[in-house]
């Protein structure tokens, strides 16, 4: 495995080598450290499908990483038409895959005929302009809640969903980097466990304290006063400042608006979808039913439910603009998000 980075001791996700993206496989973490070898734009389309790489943010990194090797492998018109709609196919929700790929796409032909170097060299302007995005949201968030001292967060967005140190795990590692944070609260994040699984062991690799909750804690604990803010990450965010996030978002936002505390949300500008009027258009993930009857657990999967169990599995869930108090980027904050501001934000790109 790569080091953590040297400038912010965070775990590496993804790196680009020797014509290889070299991906930490985040389906076996925290049991397995190990990383995936991916040659090819269909291994990384399958690595994404099974969540091996996954969050927003990374995955279009990866996608860009994706269609560049496939182009390393065969520079023609065909292979990329391939490459990039196999990239898009392998997950609906998240606006950053086909934003990714139709930049890298838009790269490789911009002369005439196809270059995989220029492909390459626009899926690494990408990683690295996500990562310049992460240090500058973090800071943006920390500013934000400078009074903040315990907080909720859900799913994993940490530097295992983004490049850099993630979104508003950032924020949250920035604040316990300025001495402000007492406590985290993670949320289990079922069905796959992205908040046990991988936010604790960011967590505990930062060196912040924290405890686990299962789900359907958070809103009680909401209530009961025990955290100052809830912080999530988001998928796709549409022109009037809805957000598709994680399952269980919109609970959570009910939750602390009904308890009067900050409900943020963070995520570079490459998730915002000018062209999504609304929540109403964003697509939602509908997965395997199989992973609602089971859990991931080590040494392989634990059966919950009986086989044959009939679920319904929708991976993300709409929040409403009227429920967010804010949305942080990398261009600054948007205090109660609307078609207005997001368009005035997005000017400003
Ligand atoms: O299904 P996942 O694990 O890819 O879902 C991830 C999330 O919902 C994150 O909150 C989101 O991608 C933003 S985090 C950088």
């Amino acid at each position: 495995l790569s080091p953590p980075d040297a400038a912010t001791g965070t775990v590496v996700a993804l790196r680009f080598e020797q014509e290889t993206l070299w991906a930490l496989d985040q389906t076996a973490l925290p049991w397995i450290e190990r990383e995936l070898e991916l040659r090819s734009a269909a291994e990384v389309a399958d690595a994404i499908a099974r969540l091996a790489i996954r969050g927003a943010p990374l995955i279009g990194v990866a996608a860009g990483y994706g269609v560049a090797l496939q182009l390393l492998r065969d520079p023609t018109p065909a292979a990329l038409e391939r490459a990039a709609g196999a990239l898009k196919r392998s997950r609906p929700t998240a606006a950053n895959l086909g934003w990714a790929v139709d930049r890298v796409a838009a790269a490789a032909t911009a002369e005439g005929g196809v270059s995989a170097e220029a492909a390459l060299a626009e899926a690494r302007a990408i990683d690295a302009g996500e990562r310049a995005a992460s240090d500058a949201l973090a800071a943006h968030g920390a500013d934000l809640l400078a009074d903040v001292r315990r907080v909720m967060t859900h799913c994993n967005t940490g530097a295992l969903a983004a490049p850099g140190r993630g979104t508003a795990l950032a924020v949250v590692a920035e604040l316990a980097a300025r001495g402000r944070l007492e406590h985290v609260l993670a949320t289990e994040s079922r069905p796959l466990l992205q908040g046990a699984r991988l936010t604790v062991y960011e967590l505990r690799r930062l060196g912040i304290a924290h405890e686990l909750i299962v789900d359907s804690a958070a809103a009680g604990l909401i209530a009961a006063g025990t955290v100052d803010a809830v912080l999530v990450g988001c998928d796709r965010v549409a022109a009037n400042g809805d957000v598709a996030n994680k399952v269980g978002t919109y609970g959570l936002a009910l939750a602390a608006g009904a308890a009067g505390i900050p409900f943020v949300v963070v995520g570079p500008t490459s998730t915002i979808d000018p062209l999504c009027l609304s929540g109403a258009e964003i697509v939602i993930e509908e997965r395997d039913p199989a992973e609602v009857v089971s859990a991931p657990a080590a040494g392989g999967p634990a059966q919950l439910a009986p086989d044959g169990t009939a679920c319904r599995n929708p991976a993300f869930d709409i929040t409403p603009a009227a429920l967010i108090s804010a949305l942080v980027t990398e261009r600054g904050v948007v205090t109660n998000p609307g078609r207005d501001a997001i368009a005035a934000l997005l000017g400003a790109r």
